[in-house]
């Protein structure tokens, strides 16, 4: 049914995402592919305003199930309104986090169990998941330096957490890397950006059409 291909980038706050991917995307557009750019959570209307709930460091006290679910609409929407289109027109997607990042943050990091995150990812995507997905891995240590370079406006409630958080979201990750080994690929974010957009397209290469 799809046509397109749809790859995420999975990471820790601070791995360097948001510039990698930007820098991937002018790179596939430069070689004639038709990209869409998306970030979860966000990427729709009903997204955005459901990120703004999320990452509102008043809201200090929301309960990690309220969290779940806040994420899983805002993928719902997303899958629903927009990836499942584009994959139709035969766009390759590009998605800044995706379910990988619930199983590390609300499993590995709040504590949540993760064979039902993995239920209600299910019932948010119906089941669609990234043929490739491209986990930038980085000491939480270094990211927290990026993350202090960033920070315009302060941190926002999930970039807030501890550094014991951060941990044990970045050892989710790489065991979901262990074990999901066919579609999840690891890259060493302490490398020049350059250097990493590079290992990205390398690993694309034999994933994109
Ligand atoms: P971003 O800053 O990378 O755009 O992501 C927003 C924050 O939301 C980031 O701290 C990671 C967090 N997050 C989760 O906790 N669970 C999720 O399912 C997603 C998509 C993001």
């Amino acid at each position: 049914m799809n046509k397109g291909l749809f790859l995420s980038v999975e990471g820790i706050d601070g791995s360097g995402k948001t510039t990698t991917i930007g820098a991937l995307d002018k790179r596939l557009v430069d070689e004639g592919y038709r990209t869409l750019l998306l970030r979860e959570p966000g990427g729709t209307a009903i997204g955005e305003d459901v990120r703004r709930i999320l990452l509102d460091p008043r809201h200090a006290d929301m309960d990690p199930l309220c969290e779940l679910l806040l994420f899983a609409a805002a993928r719902a929407q997303l899958v629903a309104g927009v990836i499942r289109p584009a994959l139709a027109a035969g766009m390759v997607v590009i998605c800044d986090r995706f379910t990988d990042s619930t199983l590390a943050y609300q499993g590995s990091g709040r504590g949540l169990d993760l064979d039902m995150i993995r239920r209600v990812n299910r019932i948010a995507t119906g089941g669609l998941l990234p043929q490739r997905t491209l986990l930038l891995d980085l000491d939480p240590e270094l990211a927290a330096c990026r993350l202090v370079g960033r920070e315009g406006a302060g941190p926002d409630r999930i970039d807030a957490e501890s550094r014991a958080f951060a941990e044990r979201v970045r050892a989710g990750y790489l065991a979901l890397a262990r074990e999901e080994s066919d579609r999840i690929v690891t890259i060493a974010a302490d490398q020049p950006i350059p250097i990493v957009v590079d290992r990205m397209q390398e690993i694309l290469r034999e994933d994109l059409p």
